[in-house]
Parts: C-alpha cells; sequence; structure tokens
C-alpha cells in the first residue's frame, strides 16, 4: 500500500525569520503496522522530504480492549522506532490506544475510553491483577533507540526558536460525547507556551483546538480521526470515530486566529475503518516567515 505525502506551509509573522524553511514531518496512528522491509515504505518518503524533526501524533500499537491478549502487539511497532531512530529526530507522544496498555500496567483502567461499558466491565474481571510493565519496557526500548518521547513534556529545540510540547489527554475524553476539559486541566497537564518561541503542540486528539489554541498552540498536531471511519469524495469525513456524522474536525488543515492544527489520516493499515479515498499518509510542513517580522 503506498504512502503519500501531504504538503503543508505554515506562513506567519510568529514564525522566527531564523526558523523560515524549518521543515517538520507528521505520522501518526500506525497502530503495530509494519511497512516493508525495514519499514521502508514509510521511511523512504520520510527521507525524500528531509525534516529537521518528526513529530509521532500517538497510537503506535493497538490493544484489544474486550480479551485478555493484552501484552503482544508490540513487536512492529518497537522496530519501526528503532529503524526511525537511526535516521530522524523523532518526537513521540501516546495515543489512547498506547494510554490503555499504560494504564493497565500502572494499575489504572485500561478501559476508560471504551464505548460499550457493560463489556468493558465483564472485561476487566478478566484482567490480572498485577501485570508485568510491559508498557514501561515499551517506553525504555523507544528511548533507547533514540526516540525522544514528551508526553507532557516541553522540549525547546533550533537555538530556542521553537517549543515542542506533548499533551496526553486522560482516557475519558476519548468517550463518546464525553465532557471536554477545561483550560486549567490542559494547563496542569503541560508546561506553558515557551515565550519567544513558535509553539507547535503534539495532541492526539483534535476535538479540542479551541483549548490548544487557548493554551497557546501556534501549531497543533494530531491524528486519531483516521480520515473518519468512512470518507467520501467531496464529502469528506462521514462518520468519526466517536460514532458522530459530519464531524467538524476530521482531517486536513484548520486556521484560525492566525492559528493552525493539522490532522493527518495516518499510517494504520489494518483498522476496521475504510481506507477508501482515504489513503495512508505522511505529512510535510515547511515553516516560513512571512517577512512582517
Ligand atoms: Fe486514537
Amino acid at each position: 500500500m503506498n504512502i503519500k505525502t501531504m504538503h503543508y506551509e505554515i506562513i506567519g509573522s510568529n514564525i522566527p525569520k531564523e526558523l523560515s524553511g524549518y521543515r517538520i514531518a507528521l505520522f501518526s496512528d500506525t497502530h503495530n503496522c509494519s511497512f516493508g522491509e525495514n519499514n521502508e515504505e514509510l521511511i523512504a518518503p520520510l527521507e525524500a522530504f528531509r525534516p529537521d524533526i518528526v513529530v509521532f501524533a500517538g497510537d503506535s500499537i493497538s490493544k484489544h480492549r474486550y480479551d485478555t491478549e493484552v501484552y503482544g502487539g508490540l513487536d512492529n511497532a518497537l522496530k519501526l522506532f528503532h529503524d526511525m531512530g537511526d535516521r530522524f529526530d523523532v518526537y513521540y507522544i501516546n495515543g489512547n490506544h498506547d494510554a490503555r496498555l499504560q494504564e493497565l500496567c500502572n494499575g489504572g483502567d485500561p478501559f476508560a475510553d471504551c464505548f460499550f461499558r457493560k463489556k468493558a466491565e465483564k472485561a476487566k474481571k478478566n484482567l490480572p491483577e498485577s501485570p508485568p510493565d510491559v508498557f514501561g519496557d515499551y517506553i525504555k526500548a523507544i528511548k533507547d533507540a533514540g526516540i525522544k518521547v514528551i508526553s507532557g513534556r516541553q522540549e525547546i529545540i533550533a537555538d530556542g526558536r521553537l517549543a515542542l510540547t506533548g499533551l496526553e489527554l486522560p482516557l475519558k475524553y476519548y468517550l463518546h460525547r464525553c465532557d471536554s476539559p477545561d483550560i486549567n486541566e490542559i494547563k496542569a497537564l503541560i508546561p506553558e507556551p515557551a515565550p519567544g518561541a513558535f509553539n507547535i503542540l503534539a495532541a492526539h486528539d483534535p476535538q479540542h483546538f479551541d483549548l490548544y489554541r487557548e493554551w497557546g498552540a501556534d501549531l497543533s498536531l494530531c491524528g486519531h480521526m483516521h480520515g473518519c471511519i468512512v470518507r467520501l469524495p467531496l464529502l469528506g469525513g462521514v462518520f468519526s470515530p466517536y460514532r458522530t456524522f459530519f464531524p467538524k474536525y476530521d482531517y486536513g488543515r484548520f486556521d484560525k486566529d492566525q492559528k493552525t492544527m493539522l490532522i493527518t489520516s495516518g499510517c494504520c493499515k489494518n483498522f476496521f475503518r475504510t481506507r477508501f479515498s482515504n489513503p495512508l499518509e505522511i505529512v510535510s510542513i515547511t515553516l516560513l516567515n512571512n517577512g512582517e517580522s
């Protein structure tokens, strides 16, 4: 399956002149897929773009919620990040699928984002009481491969001109028609935007663009939606993972008040969602100063 490259230019006076021409690649929702020998199907288009940094916007694994086969299915994800860590400066956040395994290993509720509550309660009874910390081992292996995990952290890069922050919302906010977090909760989860820098927020779920802007994100990078469960030419995303029709934020570019959010449809080959009119993609982003500052 070919992976297309979707290109965006972000042009603004809030981009420092010294950062003009800076290249960022975004990919997401790999869900434990592999991409050919040494993952070249994914890595080759990334290398062709020659990014300064690469951002992964979550869901590196797929965890089945209704069975107890919760410890498998990490091998392809580990291989992918190992292959990428050698070649790129990669920044990683968890998505809700990664967070389920994290919750399980930390003694939390790995089913907090589960729509079918009765099934979730039944599945909980089958979980082991003290599971090994496979998620901790997984994250350690990713870090050992050279990947920078920015969960709840901020990295200042490009001589202080770019700040990259990783937001991970609690699983409950992924529930169908869930309450939205408020701005104070967002602020409690991540550092403040870096003054004087172009602030990028990596956040798996695009539903909270208003809050990301309010926090101070000049550019929000998201995935999660897979371009929607059903996507049609001209109409776009018809039915979302939240079981809503025609979601507001499904795919592509959204601009408001000189702030931008990009949503990638991701790289998942084998999820249940259709890829009709919805190819696998990586995103290439070029930052450009508009000459006004
Ligand atoms: Fe997701």
